[in-house]
Order: structure tokens, then sequence, then C-alpha cells
């Protein structure tokens, strides 16, 4: 196969994705599905090549044309639509979070094995520049073995992101933990090279939801003019004060992972500023990012007398071009690496199922007052 045909489920928002896939001489968007007819017509005409649109699952996948298809559609639909696609023969990129549930999870991986057919997950995060010199300098042995991890996810436009839409329902994500935090508790893992194995955690609703009705939007409500959460932005724009929204913005979770490494997560969503901060702690030094600033510090350990080293090293880490720091456009490319040429992508499946078993396990600590919650094991 020298060129991959792709059909989009999800065409508007991350579905924006289809257009790197258009611009590869190595594919080509053949086909569009998604419930909003206008998002479908406005797809067609970005597309370019006139696809098939449809607002019917199986007329994309009873369609030959379609040899892969890529999943942009909200979380809770995941399970249905990559186990869907899995069984009708076609390849999956399936967004992150692979499912909402540790179950959906391992669902969709049963259906991968049975079809044969490739799968990878969106977690463009393990693509981007900074984090690429992270994981360059701990595979190093630069830090030793390490044996302490902490991320802090400063998330600075957590109401814009999060608290207008499905997003800010359990039915919708289950949980932030692993919507916005599958990509951090995948980072942990892949930056250690350990998956999590226990948590706890403590969260609660600090600052978003409240008293409004349901059915109230930005552009209809009366205290517009000042309120800072205001949005213009057709199905994203429910008052995030409304009474319906319930998934926690204020969480911090502890972790157990494989080789006893000790982790820590902070997520938080009425910050001022946007601020992924990583460190890890290993035998023999500490690396740490600043995603504002585009660094990475590599401290090492040498005598008790120079404890106030300053960084041995200061990676300065330049984007690339493209969506997310320039991961976008190298993501789908090793999807087509993957499906075309046989590579073993970076963002695989079972990534995809841990992070989400932690952030559940997380939900469910928190939700039951923080006791220990164990991973359960793969089961496919
Ligand atoms: N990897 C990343 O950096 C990244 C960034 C943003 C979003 N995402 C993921 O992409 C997914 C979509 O997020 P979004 O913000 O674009 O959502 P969205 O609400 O904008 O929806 C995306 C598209 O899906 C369509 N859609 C909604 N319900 C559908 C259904 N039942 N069946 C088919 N299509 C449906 C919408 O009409 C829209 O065109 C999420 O799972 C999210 O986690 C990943």
């Amino acid at each position: 196969m020298d060129q991959l045909h792709l059909g989009i489920i999800g065409v508007s928002g991350r579905g924006g994705m289809a257009r790197h896939w258009q611009d590869n001489p190595r594919a080509e968007v053949v086909a569009g599905m998604d419930v909003n007819s206008d998002a479908l017509a406005d797809f067609q005409e970005r597309m370019g090549n006139q696809p098939f649109v449809t607002t019917d699952l199986e007329a994309l996948l009873n369609r030959d044309d379609v040899e892969a298809v890529g999943v942009f559609s909200p979380d809770f639909t995941h399970e249905e639509y990559a186990v869907a696609a899995l069984e009708a023969g076609k390849h999956v990129f399936c967004e992150k979070p692979l499912a909402i549930t540790t179950e959906g999870c391992d669902r969709i991986l049963r259906a991968w094995k049975a079809s044969g057919k490739r799968l990878m997950v969106g977690f463009n995060m393990r693509y981007m520049n900074i984090f690429r010199v992270m994981k360059e300098v701990i595979d190093s042995g630069a830090i030793g073995e390490p044996k302490a991890a902490w991320c802090r996810h400063f998330v600075g436009h957590g109401g814009w992101f999060y608290y207008h839409d499905w997003h800010a329902r359990v039915d919708g994500t289950n949980s932030l933990l692993l919507q916005k935090g599958s990509h951090d508790l995948d980072m942990l893992h892949w930056l250690t090279g350990s998956y999590t194995q226990r948590v706890a955690a403590f969260g609660s609703l600090d600052f978003f939801g409240g008293g409004q009705p349901n059915d109230l939007t930005c552009p209809e409500c009366e205290r517009a003019r000042d309120c800072p959460e205001y949005i213009e932005w057709p199905d994203h724009e429910k008052c995030v004060f409304r009474q319906e929204v319930e998934v926690e913005d204020n969480q911090v979770m502890i972790m157990e992972l494989e080789n006893g490494i000790k982790a820590s997560y902070l997520q938080c969503h009425f910050t001022p500023d946007y601020h992924r901060n990583y460190t890890i702690i290993g035998t023999e030094g500490r690396v740490e990012n600043s995603e504002p600033e585009m660094k990475v510090w590599v401290k090492t350990r040498r005598s008790r007398h120079d404890w106030k080293a300053l960084a041995d090293r200061t990676y300065d880490v330049k984007p690339a071009e493209g969506g997310h720091g320039g991961a976008d456009p190298v993501i789908t490319q090793d999807f087509l690496d993957m499906v075309l040429d046989g590579k073993e992508p970076l963002a695989t499946p079972v990534a995809g199922r841990m992070s989400v078993a932690a952030g559940c396990a997380g939900a469910q600590s928190l939700r039951q007052g923080g006791g220990v919650v164990e991973i359960p094991p793969l089961a496919w």
C-alpha cells in the first residue's frame, strides 16, 4: 500500500487534524462522519477533494475505500467507534483518552488484537520537542535510575476548555484526571518507563459549577459583559457556573509506579497561567522543564559541598512548526509509518489504556474519600 485512505469521525474541533493527513502525499482523507451536518459541509469544503460525508457510522464503515479511521469525536464515543471500526477491518487512530473507563479500554484492546489491524492513541505530547529532550536525558542515564516524579498542571484556560460543554459531565469524560490528565499520566509513565500500580487522590469542584440553569449560554446571559468566562463558540458556550457541571476542577493524586517510583500529580483548572511542569528525580540527578520558557534543566548529584550548584545543563528547546508545538504533523506521520511501513508507533494502545486506568483509579479514590485504589491488570 503506497497511500492510506482515511475516514474521519468527528470532523470539526480536534477533527482539524485531518488536514495533516490531507497535506501528506502518502494519505488521502476520503470520508467524514459527524452528528453535525454543518460541520460535515464545512469539512467537505476544507478537504478540497469533496470527501463522502455522512451522519451514519455504518455508512462510513461499510465503504471499501476507507482503510483507516481517525476518531476525533468526544471521549464518551471513543469506545463504541474504535471497536466498531476495528471490527469493520479498519486501522484506527483514536484520540486520547482511549475510553472513559478501564473496562472500555480493555474492550478496545481485545477488538484490536482480534482484528489484526493497527491501533494508535493520540498522545501527541510524546512527539513534542521539550518532552523528547527530557526523555533523551533520562534514557541517557544522566539522572541515574528514576525514583521520584511529579507533574503540576496549571490549566490556565480550564473554563474555556472544559466547562462550557460535554467535558463538564461525568458521562462525558468520567473525570478530568483521565481527560486532560491522560496526557500527564502518560508522560509520567513514558518518562520513567514505568506504569502506575496504585493511587490515592483528593479533589473537588472548587470554582466552576453552581446554580445557573443548564440551558443558559454565554450569548444569552445578562452578565456576559462582566464575566471572565464569557465565550462565543457554537456548541461550546454553556454557562460554566450551571448546575450540571460535576467534574472536579482541583485535584491531587499520589501514585506508586512499577520499580517503586513515587509520583504526584496536581491538576488545577482556575490558575492564571498555563504550564505543565514535570520533574523526574533519579539516583544521580534531576531533570525539570519549564513550558513557558521552553527550557529543560538537568542537575546531577556531586558532593555535599556543591548542593547549591546550578543546572549542569540547560536546554533551550525550539518548538517545531504545526499544532501543539509541532507534534500534530509528526504524530500523523507516525500513524502512516505504522500502517504503511509496519513501524512501531511511539503512542501505543497499551500506554493509552494504562493512563486511563490510572486516571479512573484516581477519580474512584477521590470520590470515595481518598483511599488507595489498585490498577487492574490488563484484561485482553
Ligand atoms: N491530543 C490532543 O492534544 C487533543 C486536543 C484536543 C482534543 N483532543 C481530543 O479530541 C476529542 C474531541 O475533542 P473536541 O474538543 O474536538 O470535541 P468537540 O466537542 O469539538 O467535537 C469534535 C467533533 O465531534 C463531533 N461529534 C460530537 N458528538 C459526536 C458523536 N456522537 N458522533 C460523531 N461525532 C460527534 C462534533 O460535532 C465535532 O465535529 C476528545 O476526545 C479530546 O480529548 C485531543
